[in-house]
């Protein structure tokens, strides 16, 4: 038997897809490579938990550094800070591609990035900043200038260097940007909005990656975060659904049949996270041999487990809800429609419709439901209302 191939919750060994997205990265690298400047506005991919945003900025980040690029990745987290450990996440990446300077340049390179480190760290740093700024001159913004212009310029002097050593340019990952800070956003969205100001002189890009409140927290961040440019990813298509489970067989020389490839897509409904989840017992339940195929014997073998293991899910979402979250969450599932009207959940808690505003966007916030248009809300992984409805039954 040969190894399993799928990676459910992890970095996919094939990346599926996804052409359309991979062409806006793609567009603002090239620019940064032929041109050296600015590759455009920030790139905000926006998407429900498992939809495959991570895989996607894994994906564009070896593209890039195939091309020359020297490339950043931080991800956000509610408990820190997230600057400094992009100033840390640089300078690792300065110094894995050679780019860094050793001896005397270099000291005082590494110098500087722990300034700037510092600086675009301290919870003070905008007090300290608004202090400093002369009176009278006061910043239109609340927001400090000192840390602004500080990951400025480094920014600025680190993607030249890059250049200057041969280099394509400077690519910045920021994934799961919906928990960054208030204040890291808005230094981060300020900072870029200069690098714009001057775009000929700074080849770099910046690509992030959050859930679908994504868009409303950077514009809440800074009034012009809502010129970043936003795009939503969906489930996968049925093409490439089928391709994220055939490529990694037939890397190990496995086969699917036409009948177990249509159930597995069936079930999964394009959900990556399931597809490879579902692939994964598949492979398992067959423990097939190269020159063989998967057939719907093994799909039907393999479900129990990744049955479980998404069982296991639910529950861990049920779990972290308030007891109101949960009512809302029953209401929804107890109507047993895939979009459910805010009228319905109201109904279904017994409340008027105005009063349920606060879960409602909690539980989107937390990636449970995702609003679908019209005020119309759906749960954003498959099967959840099943498992909300045979929690009365037990
Ligand atoms: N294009 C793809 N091709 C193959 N597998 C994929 C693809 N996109 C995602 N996956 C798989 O789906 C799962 C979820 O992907 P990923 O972690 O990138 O999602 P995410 O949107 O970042 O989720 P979260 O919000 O929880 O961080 C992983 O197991 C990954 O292997
Ligand atoms: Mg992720």
């Amino acid at each position: 038997m040969t190894a399993n191939p799928y990676t459910p919750g992890q970095v996919p060994r094939v990346f599926a897809g996804r052409a359309a997205e991979l062409r806006r990265i793609e567009d603002q690298l090239a620019r940064v490579l032929t041109f050296g400047e600015l590759g455009g506005p920030l790139l905000v991919f926006h998407a429900p938990r498992g939809i495959g945003k991570t895989s996607l900025l894994r994906t564009a980040q070896r593209r890039a550094e195939e091309l020359g690029f020297v490339a950043a990745w931080v991800a956000c987290s509610r408990e820190r800070p997230v600057l400094p450990e992009l100033v840390g996440s640089l300078r690792t990446a300065l110094e894995r591609a050679e780019v860094l300077p050793r001896g005397g340049a270099g000291g005082v390179w590494r110098k500087r990035l722990e300034r700037v480190s510092v600086e675009v760290g301290l919870p003070g740093a905008k007090v300290a900043a608004e202090v400093a700024s002369p009176p009278g001159e006061k910043p239109d913004d609340t927001l400090g200038l000192a840390p602004i212009h500080a990951l400025g310029t480094l920014l600025h002097d680190a993607a030249a260097l890059v250049r200057r050593r041969g280099g394509a340019g400077l690519l910045v990952l920021v994934d799961e940007l919906h928990v960054a800070l208030p204040d890291d956003m808005s230094i981060l969205l300020n900072t870029l909005q200069n690098l714009d100001g001057d775009r000929e002189h700074n080849p770099l890009a910046v690509v992030s990656a959050g859930l679908p409140v994504t868009p409303e927290a950077l514009t809440r961040a800074a009034t012009f975060g809502e010129r970043s440019a936003f795009v939503p990813l969906d489930v996968l298509n049925g093409a490439d659904a089928r391709a994220v489970l055939t490529a990694p067989a037939e890397e190990a020389g496995v086969g699917w049949t036409d009948g177990a490839l249509t159930a597995v897509v069936d079930e999964a409904r394009g959900h990556p996270y399931l597809l490879q989840l579902i692939g994964s017992g598949t492979w398992d339940a067959a423990r097939p041999r190269r020159g063989t195929k998967l057939g719907l014997a093994d799909v039907r073998r393999g479900l129990p487990a990744a049955q479980q293991q998404l069982t296991a899910m639910h529950r861990a979402r049920w779990g972290s809800a308030t007891p109101t979250e949960q009512a809302f969450l029953a209401a929804m599932a107890a109507t047993g429609l895939d979009n459910v009207t805010r009228v319905a959940i109201a109904t279904g808690m017994g409340r008027d419709s105005r009063s349920i505003s606060a879960p409602r966007e909690r539980l989107i916030d937390k990636g449970v439901i995702e609003p679908v248009g019209h005020g119309l809300v759906r749960f954003t992984l498959p099967g959840f209302g099943a498992f909300v409805r045979g929690l009365d039954d037990a």
